[in-house]
């Protein structure tokens, strides 16, 4: 969709739409650069609270995974008409309470009426232009290190079939309103070659545009990665959000399976993340402080030079 668009010309432009990032980064004065993200989407859970808490959570994450600081948030929102304003009164508080943990000033919003739920932020931060994380520089030989677990979306399928178990449900929940910054400040003064952050392509969507934006090879050791617990049981039981199919059927030609890899968990490497953690690349001893720093964060495979797939599963 955007090949269609004209390349711009602004050397302010630090990180633009070209190289499929998290954020866009804009050089404001030699020292500061502004990044920019919005993400807006349907209820995943039923609690209108937890929603707003879960898309602030979200939307701030692209601003972390650039290595920024949130300042400031705009709400996006999309209601009924005849809807029930207390419950879009709660989507606002729980949008609001993250917000305010993050320390991002909400300055205002827009809403539209329309049938179907929407809500979520335009988030604006800053960071150091000498140290913005892209996608862009994973090098061969950087450890790659996950910061979240995986499987929120087949475990929101799950749910909505009536399968899932409460306590996994609420885990999935509490693993989604968990901010990606404190995985972001362990990380800060470490060598940060490549970032992303796990949302609605999957880890495998994103591992791939890390590997073809930085010409390298992802080699992910699948027994390394984390999954919630429940995750691996629905997946097998056929609970797959469109989303994972759809995202197997775009990436699945740049992956090379190595060995024997469980069809669940092949399935919930392409399962849409909402809110998910932090993909990095860096070299072995940051990435071995980083695991210290940080009790969530795991390694999960290493960069190579290019091969004849951007990713490797070993
Ligand atoms: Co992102
Ligand atoms: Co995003
Ligand atoms: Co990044």
């Amino acid at each position: 969709m955007l090949a269609g668009l004209s390349r711009q010309k602004d050397e302010n432009v630090l990180v633009g739409f070209d190289t499929a990032d998290d954020a866009g980064v804009y050089l404001l004065r030699p020292d500061c650069a502004l990044v920019q993200t919005v993400d807006f989407f349907t209820p995943i859970v039923d609690d209108p609270f937890m929603f707003g808490a879960i898309a602030a959570a979200n939307a701030l994450s692209d601003v972390y995974a650039m290595g920024g600081r949130p300042l400031t948030a705009l709400s996006i929102v999309a209601y009924p008409a005849q809807g029930d304003l207390e419950d879009l009164t709660e989507i606002l508080r729980g949008g609001e309470s993250k917000m305010r943990e993050a320390g991002c000033a909400i300055l205002g919003g827009h809403s539209v009426a329309d049938e179907e739920i929407k809500f979520g932020y335009a988030v604006t931060g800053v960071v150091d232009p000498a140290r913005v994380w892209t996608n862009t520089g994973a090098r061969p030989g950087d450890a790659l290190v996950l910061t979240k677990r995986i499987g929120t979306g087949v475990i929101a399928t799950a749910l909505k079939r009536g399968l899932a178990s409460e306590e996994h449900v609420s885990a999935s929940i509490g693993s989604m309103l968990t901010l990606n910054r404190l995985a972001a400040e362990a990380a800060d003064g470490l060598t940060v070659h490549g970032c992303t952050d796990v949302s609605g392509f999957g880890l495998l969507g994103h591992a791939r545009e890390m590997a073809l934006a930085s010409r390298a090879t992802l080699a992910i050791e699948t027994a390394s990665v984390r999954f919630l617990d429940g995750a691996a049981g629905y997946a097998r039981a056929g609970a797959v959000p469109g989303g994972l199919n759809n995202n197997r059927e775009f990436v699945s030609g740049c992956v090379a399976v190595k060995g024997d890899l469980p069809e669940e968990i092949e399935r919930l490497l392409y399962d849409p993340q909402t809110s998910g953690g932090l993909l990095l690349a860096l070299p072995e001893a940051d990435a071995a402080a980083l695991l210290e720093r940080c009790s969530s964060a795991c390694r999960i495979g290493q960069v190579m030079a290019e091969g004849e797939k951007p990713l490797l599963l070993l």
